[in-house]
């Protein structure tokens, strides 16, 4: 049994399969992390049940609930307090956080995204990638910095395309990628603190 493991707040918006990547892996006994809490901006999702399901706290705070993003951040950096917390982890984080949040947690916040940055930073990357007959698509870890989808690379996890691949079976064969790299990354950052 490891001591002292790296606490994590896991962002979510969604289905969650990338949170259930790190759930398995911190149900055992010798991975160096744990997740102190869950969070996410829409109510009744897949990834909530998920948390719950392994006896993990939720956070549900509706980004629709305020009318300003300082006054959504300034409800979910108040929240946190509540939770021991070294690393944010946004798995399929749908929303983006402002340099105001961003500097309360330096070098902190990661960040998992479906393309091989920094190609295809924002939405419908394996749709792109497709059109711009790319041979070659994957996932990236990478630490959040104010510039959207940038921020220095921690991992990447490629994977080839194949004739007749549509944006689904290319998002599949990626997201199988993702649900190794994340819990990789996450060791990679609590080995090396
Ligand atoms: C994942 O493919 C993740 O890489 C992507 O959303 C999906 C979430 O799936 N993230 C982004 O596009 C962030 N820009 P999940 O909810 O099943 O983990």
């Amino acid at each position: 049994m490891i001591e002292n493991k790296l606490n994590l707040a896991v962002f979510i918006s969604g289905r969650g399969s990338n949170l259930q990547s790190l759930i398995d892996a911190c149900q055992e006994d010798n991975y160096p992390a744990q997740i102190s809490v869950v969070l996410s901006n829409k109510p009744n999702v897949q990834g909530l049940e998920r948390a719950k399901k392994a006896g993990i706290p939720t956070l549900t705070i509706p980004h629709k609930d305020f009318e300003t993003k300082e006054a959504f951040e300034g409800t979910i950096l108040e929240a946190l307090k509540d939770y021991p917390i070294d690393l944010i982890c946004l798995a399929g984080f749908m929303r983006i956080l402002s340099p105001y949040f961003i500097g309360h947690w330096p070098d902190k916040i990661i960040n998992i995204h479906p393309s091989l940055l920094p190609d295809y930073k924002g939405l419908n990357t394996h749709e792109r990638a497709l059109a711009d007959g790319q041979k070659e698509v994957g996932c990236t870890i990478h630490h959040v910095v104010p510039e959207m989808d940038s921020g220095p690379i921690i991992m990447q996890k490629k994977v080839p395309v194949l004739d007749g691949d549509t944006p689904e079976t290319l998002a599949e064969r990626v997201l199988e990628q993702e649900h190794i790299a994340y819990p990789e990354a996450v060791r990679l950052l609590a080995e090396t603190r």
